[in-house]
């Protein structure tokens, strides 16, 4: 059987994807560099990023003080090594971007612009004005076209990991455009598909973010870390889950509760808006619970306001805010306040992987959203992440390079075994027709969307996550009565959205189970039944790894890497 192989397979072309892809072509220029996505790399998530990318770049800024912005945000769980490593190199990729084309915005002397960010000391959120991953993707998008070994096979949607003798030696991949299930070798992959945040029914995430590089790897028995930690932010629109960025409070708005207050001075008096996004959030519904929000159609919500900045600082630094006040809510944020809410908007858990992006299975790499390199902890600062899809996208780059110039090419028999395999688990699963009786689709997902919000949100407690467990078992039982309505083969996208909801299912399960076993409550997992961080028991990362069959994942604690910056108490 033919099919195409590579020394090195990225899955996902956003930021952290193209950026692995790059670097791998500038290690080692005879390898042969295969990007899959699911779909064409400029739809990627890292399109809707709009604040900016952290790095110390300016004169009174330094690596030690972004490292400890970054450990005391994580509530001191990040991995320090890690961290001091990602602060370090920070500078220099934001500088190579800009070498790249990355339009930054800049100061009157030319100078690459930063602004505040909540839970950092000093301005260090370098920026493109409000569109910032836009750029970014451009930048690195274009980048990626020089590279003449780089393919990418867009449109095309990774079903499983292909791991034989101990070692990923490829994936099935689903072509979208025919409905055909492809094998596709390769010496190392890549994750770097994203976060999922479409667990939730509220949330920033695009449809696309259904944690499919998470799932696979936990498929193949790599484990997860920190499952439990689900960033909230504390800006979303009301109605849609739209972001309104953090740069908007970066660039002086303030957070109005209904009595007129800015009521962030009972939680977070020194930071007020730039405080933390799980302190902030957690704030929000405290008010809200005390009958302090608004009232709307779709829950309560805060005011986050600009009117006093002024409409040519609203204009050159936060235009994209008053297109979506505009296209979304039918105001214009100059003269309006804009209403907001907490909203599900990044996933710190993901891929347990080392400081090169490498998992337990040889071979297999991650970053980005979907990995855990151990950087965000419990809970991530904004504008780190750009920069982490950059510093350590470029990391799993250069060591699946290194690992694809020594590694055996996979070989052509057990691959066409296992995508058969796959392919006829696909066929059965999906493309039987129960006569219309099965199960709807999109039931299933509004559910598990609904109960993930419910009972995996802001705050949890035992009894909401018990019941969050039982949910998600009856929801995966269900599913597999699913009915399709589309059997065709060319852009099935409910065949597409069936195996997504699969994977998100999966992860549901592992969060839950996490979060019910952390009886503590550490940046952004808050337990209402276990108010205090518990540093005797839980001043370590969670690792999970898929039980057998029916079971439970298997839950572990790994002690955390600490070495210059020891564990205080977390007070803004
Ligand atoms: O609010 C924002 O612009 C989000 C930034 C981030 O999550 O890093």
């Amino acid at each position: 059987m033919d099919f195409p192989s590579f020394d090195v397979l990225v899955i996902g072309g956003g930021a952290a994807g193209l950026r692995a892809a790059i670097a791998a072509a500038e290690t080692e220029r005879s390898l042969r560099i295969g990007i899959v996505s699911k779909v064409y790399p400029m739809r990627s998530h890292t399109v809707s990023a709009e604040g900016g990318a952290a790095a110390a770049l300016r004169p009174e800024d330094s690596w030690e003080k972004h490292a400890f912005d970054t450990i005391k945000g994580s509530d001191y769980i990040a991995d320090q090594y890690v961290v001091e490593t990602f602060v370090r190199e920070a500078p220099l990729e934001l500088v190579r971007l800009e070498h790249w084309g990355c339009p930054w915005s800049r100061d009157p002397d030319g100078k690459i612009s930063a602004r505040p960010f909540g839970g950092m000391s000093v301005w260090r959120t370098c920026f493109a004005a409000d569109k910032t991953g836009f750029h970014l993707l451009h930048t690195l998008f274009q980048t990626s076209l020089k590279y003449e070994k780089i393919a990418r096979l867009d449109e095309c949607f990774v079903t499983s990991l292909l791991v034989e003798d101990g070692r990923c030696v490829g994936v099935s991949a689903m072509n979208q455009r025919t409905g055909a299930i492809h094998p596709i070798g390769a010496k190392s992959v890549i994750l770097t598909t994203g976060g999922n945040g479409r667990i939730y029914a509220f949330t920033t995430n695009g449809n696309i973010c259904t944690g499919d590089g998470m799932a696979l790897a936990y498929r193949a028995g790599v484990p997860l870390k920190d499952m439990e930690m689900v960033q909230f932010h504390p800006t979303g629109l009301p109605a849609t889950g739209i972001l309104i960025t953090e740069a908007v409070r970066g660039e002086g708005g303030y957070l109005i509760n209904n009595k007129g207050e800015r009521f962030l001075k009972d939680y977070v008096p020194s930071k007020m808006e730039l405080g933390p996004r799980d302190i902030i959030s957690r704030a929000e519904v405290t008010e809200f619970e005390k009958g302090n929000g608004f009232k709307g159609e779709h829950g309560d919500y805060m005011h986050l306001d600009v009117r006093h900045l002024g409409e040519e600082t609203i204009d050159l630094k936060l235009p994209f805010m008053r297109e979506l006040g505009l296209d979304y809510v039918g105001i214009d944020i100059v003269r309006d306040p804009i209403p907001v809410r907490p909203v599900e908007h990044y996933m710190m858990g993901g891929v347990d992987v080392d400081i090169y992006g490498a998992s337990e299975l040889s071979g297999l790499y991650a970053a980005g959203e979907c990995a855990n390199v151990g950087l965000n902890g419990a809970n991530r600062l904004g504008s780190n992440s750009l920069t982490e899809c950059l510093v350590f996208g470029a990391a799993a780059g250069r060591a699946a390079a290194h690992h694809s110039s020594q590694a055996k090419a996979p070989t052509a028999n057990p691959i066409a075994a296992l995508v058969e395999d796959e392919t006829r688990r696909i066929e059965k699963t999906y493309m039987a027709d129960n006569g219309g009786k099965g199960e709807r689709l999109a039931d299933v997902r509004e559910e598990l969307q609904r109960s993930m919000d419910l009972n995996v949100g802001v705050f949890r407690t035992a009894e909401g996550l018990a019941e969050q467990e039982a949910t998600v078992h009856e929801l995966r039982q269900r599913y597999k009565k699913v009915q399709l309505d589309d059997h065709s083969k060319v852009f099935n996208t409910e065949l597409t959205a069936a195996l997504e909801l699969d994977f998100m299912l999966e992860l549901a399960e592992v969060m839950t189970h996490c979060a019910a076993a952390r009886k503590e409550s550490r940046g952004a997992h808050a337990r209402r039944d276990f108010p205090d961080r518990d540093d005797e028991k839980f001043l370590a990362n969670t690792i999970a790894t898929r039980g057998a069959p029916g079971q439970p994942p298997k839950i572990e604690y790994r002690p955390v890497r600490i070495t210059d910056w020891q564990p205080a108490v977390r007070s803004y």
